[in-house]
């Protein structure tokens, strides 16, 4: 006796089901969309006890003939594309024909529908039984009810959680959808509520406030960066405003939104060194690439892509992030959107250095020779070849810890010590991986003795301090002579500096050169920076300010802190009762 069968329709769109529809919010997701390759420019979903009991779609779409109505409810059955080549590319979100048998086997379905007001068709069907067909009259667009999600499936009906759990899975599949096409209004309604109202928005930033709230979304920075032929846009959260709380995220490529781990992590490293390891920024990014680049069909709910280049696309996302977090903008403010920058920050020179990484390495610097005579804050920015003079506004220093000035649209505050932070970070990272520094003979040699700990720390880091211009011999067990140190300023106190850099750096088994690069250079930055209580001369002042405006990220610290604060003259009007 034969023991091979071809499985009859019915089981084969209950095994689509299982990977097709997998909770309620899986059936909003297959018919909005649907609603949405049908050109609906507004969508309502209606949903009873979390999308157990009920789901309906209804959209303004372009609706159906009879006849391909009640095709579109056998397997296979697409009008979104013909030959494989249509795949390379497709526009639609839907191409496989499959959603609606799926979802029509597993519950009790009636399909409204019409392609011009007035005639139209209905069909109903009861876990994939023949369908019942019948006039119905009703506007062009399309509604489709989905009752008793599982009636005949009891094994997925246990797997459904609470009616909360599955509406909160609707609302997150409803919020992509809205993120991705913000020219569409969406309703919703749970249990004859209202719970999201959204018109249609111009822009990604508009409707992330209509869904988030307006304050929320005023402060995300833009992004916006071609690398290639890859352009990476969006909105992501200032560092400064990184918590530890939930973050959002949003992913999409050629307009359909995307898991993906790797891109995520991409735009997580552009934020090294602006936030502490660890954090989430919020992040909403939507990418372009050519077609050809991209494969849609790999996914049975179409949740993931494959990309024909992965390693350009990170770098692309992680560039375009880095880019943003470059600008003004990023930068904390007292309140509102920080309208612009100084233009001396944002010169493209700033903005499109990078900080170096080993894999990065290009060109190298030539050494400084040392010169200590001129050892002034202007050390700091020695570092940097081929620097032109920037033009300084009058600057001055606030309780011997702000340095502030104004531009044309409000006032700056930087953080001396965050600020001088940030430049001798991005200094001794460049050191590290590029060759010598500038450093100066001690005319007293230091001796300082240090405990067990802080004397290993030493041994492992020896190599990175003398190429950050340190010369220290060992002198028998954990005395050390230092004899030249690099010259971040002349208040710098050498033996502290030291002793506080190898007090942090113990047990630090950072596992990558890179990742021990910047944490040495991190800690070692703030240990060697200027402090908020030191007063400073006019010219170190200007120093700081020209070296700030050179670095990659100058809005923001390594520990994820500002090193400058805005207030805009927009602000300041609307607070004094001006506007
Ligand atoms: N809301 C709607 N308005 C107009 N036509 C629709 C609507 N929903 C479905 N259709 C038609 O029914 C067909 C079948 O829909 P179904 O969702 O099963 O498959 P698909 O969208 O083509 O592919 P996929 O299975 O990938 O979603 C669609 O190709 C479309 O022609
Ligand atoms: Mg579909």
């Amino acid at each position: 006796m034969p023991r091979i069968t071809i499985l009859d329709n019915t089981v084969v769109d209950q095994i689509a089901a299982g990977e097709v529809v997998e909770r309620p919010a899986s059936v909003v997701k297959e018919l909005v969309e649907n609603a949405l390759d049908a050109g609906a420019q507004s969508i309502d979903v209606t949903c009873e006890d979390g999308g157990r009991a009920k789901i309906r779609v209804a959209d303004d779409g372009c609706g159906m003939e009879r006849t391909d109505a009640v095709l579109a409810l056998a397997r296979h059955a697409t009008s979104k594309i013909l030959h494989p080549a249509d795949l390379v590319g497709v526009a639609s979100f839907g191409f496989r024909g499959e959603a609606l048998p799926a979802i029509a086997s597993v519950s009790h379905l009636e399909l409204d529908t019409a392609a011009g007001d007035g005639a139209g068709t209905r069909i109903s069907t009861s876990g994939g039984s023949a369908p019942n067909v019948t006039d119905a009259a009703r506007r062009r667009g399309t509604s489709v009810t989905v009752e008793r999600l599982f009636y005949n499936a009891p094994a997925r009906q246990r797997f459904l959680r609470s009616a909360r759990s599955e509406w909160r899975g609707i609302v997150d599949v409803l919020t992509l959808l809205a993120l991705t096409r913000r020219d569409v209004r969406v309703t919703a309604t749970h249990d004859g509520r209202a719970a999201l109202g959204l018109p249609p928005a111009p822009s990604l930033r508009a409707r992330v406030g209509a869904l988030w709230g307006a304050s929320f979304a005023e402060r995300l920075v833009d992004v916006d960066d071609v690398s290639g032929e890859i352009h990476v846009s969006g909105l992501v959260e200032r560092p400064a405003d990184v918590g530890t709380a939930s973050r959002r995220l949003f992913l999409s490529v050629n307009g359909r939104a995307i898991r993906d781990g790797g891109l995520v992590r991409a735009a997580e490293a552009a934020y090294r060194s602006t936030i502490p390891a660890g954090m989430r920024p919020t992040l909403l990014l939507e990418l372009t690439v050519p077609n050809d680049a991209l494969d849609v069909n790999v996914h049975p709910t179409k949740a993931e892509v494959r990309f024909r280049d992965r390693w350009p696309t990170e770098r692309a996302v992680e560039h375009a992030v880095r880019r943003a977090l470059g600008t003004g903008a990023s930068a904390a403010t007292f309140g509102g959107r920080a309208a612009s920058w100084p233009t001396e920050f944002a010169a493209p020179s700033a903005v499109d250095r990078e900080v170096l990484r080993p894999h990065d390495i290009t060109a190298d610097a030539a050494p400084l020779a040392p010169n200590a005579a001129t050892a002034t804050l202007d050390a700091a920015t020695a570092a940097e070849p081929r620097a032109e003079p920037l033009p300084v506004p009058p600057l001055m220093q606030l309780r011997r810890t702000y340095i502030t000035f104004e531009h044309d649209d409000g006032i700056v505050l930087i953080d001396q010590h965050s600020a001088h932070e940030r430049v001798l970070y991005e200094r001794f990272v460049r050191t590290l991986e590029r060759g010598e520094a500038p450093s100066q003979r001690l005319l007293f040699p230091i001796t300082l003795h240090l405990g067990p700990a802080e004397g290993d720390a030493f041994d492992e880091h020896r190599a990175l301090f003398e190429r950050l211009g340190f010369e220290i011999e060992g002198f028998g067990g954990h005395t050390l002579i230092v004899s030249a140190v690099p010259m971040p300023h002349p208040r710098f106190d050498a033996p502290r500096c030291l002793r506080d850099t190898l007090a942090a750096l113990t047990g630090d088994r950072s596992p990558s050169a890179a990742s021990r690069h910047e944490h040495l250079a991190a800690t070692l930055a703030c240990k060697a920076a200027i402090k908020a209580g030191d007063p400073l001369s006019p010219d170190e002042m200007r120093a700081l300010y020209t070296a700030l405006a050179r670095t990659t990220l100058p809005a923001h610290d390594v520990h994820g802190r500002s090193t400058i604060v805005q207030l805009s003259w927009d602000e300041l009007e609307r607070r004094f009762g001006r506007r």
